[in-house]
């Protein structure tokens, strides 16, 4: 394609280093349909004439038919966009010649990235709201249940399961929202950048844009051919995702321990070990958690290739495709087994309500108790609940199993409606703050989600 001026062919090495074929191949629907886009401009404009422009139309339909059945893997054909010309060349001869007129590989690929780009961004939005309907219905079923609430891993207040899935239904929407931003400024058109200063050839931009579902052309030509914010955009969100699907990733696995017993993962979640018969080992959420880091070095490597890059097209920069498609991949299956997980968790609340009134996860209910009752400064009601605690804990009982004279020995202001705070029920029901975890809140929550999904 390039040939004309060397007399000698590229060394073996050369050619290998050089050649994207074996990734980028992935980009084929999107470089055929920016090339029929392309030509049909062209022949609009008079650019290419009419019978030229249907040849070549109707030959990029057959190679992407073929495309469908097998893609091609010669080194030699370089790159995605090489191997069609060449395949439309055989295929239609001389017309296909004129193809590329008006372009350059260096904006061709810029719209093709984009263009596949915009559709892992569809992709990952619809993933994330598979996952969102699974936590808000899990949610849906525990409004009440209890279970600690932690801080540093110490069991704080109690709290309802319901609100704490809800916790990562919030993350999933701001992730959705990032998407959705990202996809906002990616979709605009590159294509008739050309190399890097624009095209003597009087081609519609604005043509090309809509014909691709761009919201129209980018506005300077050097910053279109060297621009990768819309990928890394992409690896910055997928990484903030991958984020909070480890964080919940780590919650199952965590759970799911036996000292903690909050959860039985589903059979088909779990996998067992081939010496100790026992296990039931939470893999998949491992390997979510795993895969986050992964996800992150994606997004590290393209950050760092991109910033010593001076206007406009390096070579360097075709080393942007790899790490996008990996992280894609690897967040679609994290998403769908997070997804899996949440649907199919056994949730045991008995183990969770135990742990919240073992743990006096209601202390602070006793100190605004002696705050709101009896008039006692915080800090002094902060106290007098630390002695309460100690004597439950020594004597190895919940905090609402010491009798009200244990109470009263403590501090004699202490009276029997007290009793109506200490249990963890009471505990969770009085935090209906606005976002708080009292079952009602809970289930407007739930309810608020479930419409914005299109549930009910
Ligand atoms: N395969 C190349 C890439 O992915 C296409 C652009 C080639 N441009 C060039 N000036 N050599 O970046």
């Amino acid at each position: 394609m390039w040939g004309g001026r060397f007399a000698e062919g590229p060394a073996a090495v050369m050619r290998e280093i050089n050649a994207s074929l074996p990734f980028d191949k992935r980009l084929w629907r999107q470089d055929i349909a920016g090339s029929k886009a392309h030509v049909a401009m062209l022949a609009a404009q008079g650019i290419v004439s009419a019978e030229d422009g249907a040849a070549i139309s109707e030959g990029l339909d057959r190679v992407a038919a073929e495309y469908g059945e097998t893609l091609p893997d010669d080194l030699a054909l370089e790159d995605i966009h090489m191997a069609t010309e060449s395949r439309l060349a055989q295929l239609i001869g001389t017309p296909a010649g004129r193809l590329h007129t008006a372009r350059s590989r260096n904006d061709q690929v810029a719209t093709d990235f984009r263009l596949w780009v915009r559709d892992a961004i569809d992709a990952v939005d619809q993933g994330l709201a598979a996952f969102q309907r699974a936590l808000v219905t899990r949610a849906g079923e525990h409004a009440d249940s209890v279970m600690p609430g932690f801080t540093h891993l110490q069991v704080a207040q109690p709290v309802t399961l319901g609100h704490h899935l809800m916790a990562y239904y919030e993350m999933a929407s701001r992730d959705r929202s990032r998407f959705n931003d990202a996809r906002t400024r990616l979709n605009r058109s590159p294509l008739g950048a050309a190399a890097l200063a624009g095209t003597g050839f009087p081609i519609d931009r604005a043509a090309t844009a809509a014909a691709l579902g761009f919201d129209g052309p980018t506005d300077n030509s050097l910053d279109s051919v060297s621009d990768r914010d819309f990928a890394l955009d992409y690896l910055m969100a997928a990484t903030q995702c991958a984020l909070h699907l480890s964080r919940l990733a780590e919650e199952v696995i965590l759970w799911a321990s036996q000292p903690f017993g909050f959860v039985r993962l589903s059979d088909q979640w779990s996998t067992g070990s081939s010496i100790m018969p026992q296990k039931r080992n939470p893999d998949a959420a491992e390997l979510v958690r795993g895969h986050a880091g992964r996800i992150q070095g994606c997004m590290v490597a393209l950050t760092t290739t991109m910033k010593g890059l001076p206007l406009a097209y390096s070579k360097d920069m075709q080393d942007d495709k790899p790490p996008v498609f990996e992280a894609h991949d690897l967040l679609a299956l994290s998403l769908a087994a997070m997804t899996g997980m949440v649907e199919t968790l056994d949730f045991r609340i008995d183990r969770m309500r135990a742990a919240a009134e073992m743990g006096f996860a209601t202390a602070t209910d006793l100190a605004d108790w002696l705050v709101r009752q009896a008039d006692i400064p915080f800090r002094e009601a902060h106290h007098i609940t630390g002695r309460a605690v100690k004597l439950a804990e020594a004597k190895g009982i919940a905090l609402d199993r010491l009798t009200l004279e244990e109470m009263r020995d403590i501090d004699p202001r202490i009276d029997a409606r007290v009793f109506d705070v200490l249990s963890v029920d009471a505990s969770v029901a009085a935090r209906a703050s606005h976002g708080g975890t009292a079952p009602v809140r809970v289930r407007e929550a739930v309810a608020a989600a479930r419409r914005q999904l299109g549930m009910d």
